[in-house]
């Protein structure tokens, strides 16, 4: 590791990020099982955390956490059916939970086959039912970055980005000409613990944009996530190259 700042640790190479998130993770989890016997866990889509969930997945990790206590949910999903490529929930289950036989009551998934308004309804109301507190409290949210600096499916110049709710919202996006469903910022930003993965110098201007002092969430609206102790970013030194040390 080069430097730790509190909340953002830089690696030599991508492999050791994954397996220093991959051991957060199973901390994490063991902690909030051995709190109130379950771990809430929110899974990120796009390519990123495909190799995250294999390891998970692999002999280094199968045995370092009791996944039939884990609780999956998905922090977006793209408006497509179950069984596409495109759809997380579908990446997650042949790089995570197919290798781990997770049970399938163990797995919420957005159901896509509903329209992208009442796929996030319904959604949010199988999060309410997983829940007894009244306000959701996830035990981490792993989250990606685009390009764009979107996160999750919280893209720039979209409605998602006014909602003050803590709730999961459908948004078209434009660019993209697509809907997405997305969990708000509020309610990420309910979350115990947040995890950013991000590599690649492709990404390098949007964490830049985190950590700048040009606030414009509107136009960076990862900046809508919070970013205390609670909030790791989990960066190789190219994603990491305009961050100021
Ligand atoms: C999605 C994600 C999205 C993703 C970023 C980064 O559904 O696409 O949830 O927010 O994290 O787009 O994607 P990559 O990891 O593919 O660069």
């Amino acid at each position: 590791m080069i430097m730790d700042k509190p909340n953002l640790k830089v690696f030599e190479t991508v492999d050791n990020l994954l397996f220093s998130l991959a051991d957060s993770f199973v901390e994490i989890g063991n902690e909030a099982i051995e709190e109130h016997g379950r771990f809430n866990v929110v899974l990120s889509g796009g390519s990123s955390p495909k190799k995250l969930y294999e390891l998970l997945a692999s002999q280094a990790y199968r045995n370092k956490l009791d996944w039939s206590k884990v609780h999956f949910f998905f922090g977006d999903e793209r408006n497509v059916p179950a069984n596409d490529s495109q759809n997380n929930a579908l990446m997650a289950r042949k790089a995570l939970f197919e290798p781990l036989m997770i049970p399938e009551a163990n797995v919420f998934a957005i159901n896509t086959s509903l329209s992208p308004e009442k796929a996030a309804e319904a959604y949010m109301e199988t999060i309410r039912e997983q829940f007894t507190e009244e306000s959701v409290h996830f035990d981490l949210i792993l989250l990606g970055l685009g390009d764009d600096s979107h996160t999750a499916s919280l893209f720039p110049h979209t409605t998602v980005l006014k909602e003050k709710e803590a709730s999961v919202k459908s948004v078209f996006v434009e660019k993209l000409n697509t809907d997405r469903i997305t969990l708000t910022a509020a309610l990420i930003n309910q979350a115990k613990r947040i995890f950013f993965l991000v590599y690649g110098k492709e990404k390098a201007a949007a964490v830049e944009t985190i950590f700048g002092k040009v606030r414009d969430a509107e136009k960076y609206p990862a900046q809508l996530i919070r970013q205390d102790s609670r909030t790791s970013w989990f960066l190789d030194k190219d994603s990491a190259s305009k961050v100021e040390s």
